[in-house]
C-alpha cells in the first residue's frame, strides 16, 4: 500500500481520462487514483478492466453535479489534485441536444470548483502548496480558423460556435474566475482533436472504423475538407501530467501535435489501412458517402503548442501515420469492446443523427 495523496480524476471511464488513468498507474511507483464518474453513455467501466485488484484505482460511479458526494471525496481522500476531464464532449449531440452540455460542462465545472475552494481552504503547510485543480478543455473555445490564418495560441480570443464548445468556453471562464477572485490554484489545456484505443464510436475516427468493418457508408460531412489537428490521445496524456507537474499556477496551456489533415483525407487513410490490414473484395473508399453538414460546422481548428514547449519541455511522441496504424489495429483487435457500445442506445443515436443527413452530391474529386 501507498501513502502518497491520490489524484482525483473525473470522467476517467471515458476515453481521455480512461486512457490517462491506465497511464498513471502503468507507473509501479504512481499515486493512487480516485475516479468519479457518472458511467454515462460514453462512459465504460470497461475501459479500465485490467486494473481489477489494483487497490490504487477507485471507480466511484457518480455525478459531478452532486455536491455532497464531492465534498465527501475531497474530505475523505483527501486529493493533491482534482484532473478534470468529465464532460459531455460530442458537437452533433451538442447540436441535437444542448441541456445536458450545460448542466455538466457548466454547471458541474461550476459545483467541482466551489467543493475545491472549500477544500483548499481547510489546507495548509506543503498539502495546501501542492494542491491543483487542472482543467481539461479543448481548442474549440478559440473558433474557427480561415485556412491562412496562424493556428490558436493562448491569447486568441475565444468565439465558441457550438453548444458544446460554447459550454466548455464557460467553464474555462469560470476555472479562470476562481484563480483571480479566490486565489484556487489552477491549471487550463486546451487541447486540438484526440485519437486512439477507447474512443467511443460517434467521433470521426472510430465512427469510420465501426462502419467500414459493418460495410455501412462512412459519412463524411459537407465536402470533407474541415481541417482537424490530430493529437494521439497518450500524448495529450503525457502533456497533462506534464502540465500538473511543470505547469504555472493560474496559466493556460495549449496541447496540439501540429498535424492538420482534412476530414476526407482521414478517411481515406483509415481506408487504406484496412485495405492492407483487413482486405476485402471491394476498397473500403467505396463505402465514402458526402452527406448534409454539421451545421455551424467549423472550418479549421489548429494548435500553435509553443508555449508548453518551450515552457515545459513537452513534445508529442508519436506521428499521426503510426498514430493511426496504432488505432486501427487497436479496434481490429477489440472487436468485443466496440461490440459492447454499439449496443441498443448506440443505434438509436445513429439513427437520430444521420437519418435526415441525405447523401450529398458527389465530392469524390475533391482534393484532400
Ligand atoms: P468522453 O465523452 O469520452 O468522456 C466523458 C466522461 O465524462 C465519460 O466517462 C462520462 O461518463 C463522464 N461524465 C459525463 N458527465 C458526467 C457527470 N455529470 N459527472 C461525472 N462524470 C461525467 O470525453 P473525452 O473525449 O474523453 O473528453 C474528455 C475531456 O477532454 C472533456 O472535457 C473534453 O471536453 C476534453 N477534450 C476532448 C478532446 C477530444 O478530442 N476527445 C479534445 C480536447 C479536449
Ligand atoms: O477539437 C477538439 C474537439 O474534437 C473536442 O473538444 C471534442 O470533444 C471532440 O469530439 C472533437 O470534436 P470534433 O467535432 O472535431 O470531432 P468529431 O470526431 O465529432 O468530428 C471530427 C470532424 O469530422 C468534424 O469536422 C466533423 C467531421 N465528421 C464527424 C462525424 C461524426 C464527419 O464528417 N462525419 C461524421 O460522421
Amino acid at each position: 500500500m501507498t501513502t502518497q495523496s491520490p489524484l482525483l480524476v473525473t470522467g476517467g471511464a471515458g476515453f481521455i481520462g480512461s486512457n490517462f488513468v491506465l497511464r498513471h498507474l502503468r507507473n509501479a511507483a504512481a499515486a493512487p487514483m480516485v475516479n468519479l464518474d457518472a458511467l454515462t453513455y460514453a462512459g465504460n467501466p470497461h475501459n479500465l478492466d485490467s486494473l481489477a485488484g489494483d487497490a490504487r484505482h477507485t471507480l466511484v460511479h457518480g455525478d459531478i453535479l452532486d455536491r455532497e458526494l464531492v465534498r465527501s471525496l475531497l474530505t475523505t481522500h483527501r486529493p493533491r489534485a482534482i484532473v478534470h476531464f468529465a464532460a459531455e464532449s460530442h458537437v452533433d449531440r451538442s447540436i441535437l441536444g444542448p441541456g445536458a452540455f450545460l448542466k455538466t460542462n457548466i454547471d458541474g465545472t461550476f459545483n467541482l470548483l466551489e467543493c475545491a475552494r472549500e477544500h483548499y481552504a481547510t489546507l495548509d503547510g506543503a498539502e495546501r502548496d501542492a494542491f491543483r485543480f487542472l482543467h481539461v478543455s479543448t481548442d474549440e473555445v478559440y473558433g474557427t480558423l480561415q485556412p491562412d490564418e496562424p493556428a490558436f495560441h493562448e491569447d486568441t480570443p475565444f468565439a465558441p460556435n457550438s453548444p458544446y464548445a460554447a459550454s466548455k468556453a464557460a467553464s474555462d471562464h469560470l476555472v479562470r474566475a476562481w484563480t483571480h477572485t479566490y486565489g484556487l490554484p489552477t491549471l487550463i489545456t486546451n487541447c486540438s482533436n484526440n485519437y486512439g484505443p477507447f474512443q467511443f464510436p460517434e467521433k470521426l475516427i472510430p465512427l469510420v472504423l465501426s462502419n467500414a468493418l459493418n460495410g455501412k457508408p462512412l459519412p463524411v460531412y459537407g465536402d470533407g475538407l474541415q481541417v482537424r489537428d490530430w493529437l494521439f490521445v497518450e500524448d495529450h496524456c503525457s502533456a497533462i501530467e506534464t502540465v500538473l507537474a511543470k505547469g504555472r499556477l493560474g496559466e493556460t496551456y495549449n496541447i496540439g501535435g501540429n498535424n492538420q489533415q482534412t476530414n476526407i483525407s482521414v478517411v481515406r487513410t483509415i481506408c487504406t489501412l484496412l485495405d492492407e490490414l483487413r482486405p476485402k473484395a471491394t476498397a473500403y473508399a467505396d463505402q465514402i458517402t458526402y452527406v448534409t453538414d454539421r451545421p455551424g460546422h467549423d472550418r479549421r481548428y489548429a494548435i500553435d503548442a509553443r508555449k508548453i514547449q518551450r515552457e515545459l519541455e513537452w513534445f508529442p511522441a508519436q506521428d499521426f501515420v503510426n498514430g493511426l496504424r496504432l488505432t486501427v489495429e487497436w479496434y481490429l483487435n477489440n472487436q468485443p469492446w466496440v461490440q459492447n457500445v454499439t449496443s441498443g442506445a448506440y443505434r438509436e443515436w445513429m439513427d437520430k443523427n444521420y437519418s435526415d443527413r441525405t447523401a450529398t452530391s458527389d465530392h469524390k474529386g475533391v482534393t484532400a
